[in-house]
């Protein structure tokens, strides 16, 4: 089982989304000692989800779904598109069975969840909050904090620009380990789940 998954939600290959997303993993991998994995969506072909059952799926997706089955908490981070998420993470989420029809098996309920995303201007920072955060919901995640927002100005030619930025980044990835080890020893956290 790997331990913290990171989901750069981006099609686009240099991304910034895949580099904040890095750097949460890099923290959360340097200070717990943990294994981090990172699904980029530029590097897999993933079919669009059309209701098939989890077994049906094959190649890239097959394997995508796998990495997050297997991954115990996870880094979501998207560029805005549109005020809103991509759209390829959109379908990504579709794919994602919550223990129902599609398959038993549900990988991100009451899993520990830290938010990203990326926009060309501040404008848009709610999207983190107002378009991530309730899918999360509807797959009973725990989501961490009010996550990261960065734009242009955190960002030169895809790394990093600014201690703030790389620190509240850092945050993000050691609070998400944080609090999957929380959920891991609870009680009730772990059993919560969504109602529906
Ligand atoms: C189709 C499209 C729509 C976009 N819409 C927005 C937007 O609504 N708000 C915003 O701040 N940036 C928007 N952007 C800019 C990207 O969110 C921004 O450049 C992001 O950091 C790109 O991340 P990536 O390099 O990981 O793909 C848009 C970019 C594209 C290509």
């Amino acid at each position: 089982m790997n331990d913290l998954l990171g989901i750069a939600g981006s099609v686009s290959n240099p991304s910034n989304t895949r580099t904040a997303v890095e750097a949460a993993l890099k923290a959360a991998e340097n200070e717990f000692g943990i294994s981090t994995k990172l699904l980029h969506l530029a590097e897999y072909d993933i079919e669009v989800a059309d209701g098939r059952k989890l077994k049906d799926y094959t190649g890239d997706t097959a394997e995508a779904l796998e990495l997050i089955i297997n991954s115990k908490a996870f880094i979501i981070g998207t560029p805005v598109y549109r005020g809103s998420y991509s759209g390829v993470l959109k379908n990504l989420f579709d794919l994602i069975p919550r223990g129902m029809w599609q398959s038993d098996k549900a990988p991100l309920e009451n899993k520990a969840v830290g938010l990203i995303a990326t926009g060309a201007t501040y404008h848009h920072y709610l999207s983190i909050s107002h378009e991530l955060g309730p899918i999360l919901n509807f797959f009973g995640s725990h989501v961490v904090g009010s996550g990261v927002y960065a734009e242009s100005s955190h960002f030169d030619n895809y790394e990093l620009k600014g201690e703030e930025i790389e620190k509240r980044l850092a945050v993000l990835g050691k609070a998400t380990t944080e609090l999957s080890l929380a959920v891991e020893k609870s009680k009730y956290l772990s059993e919560l789940g969504p109602q529906f």
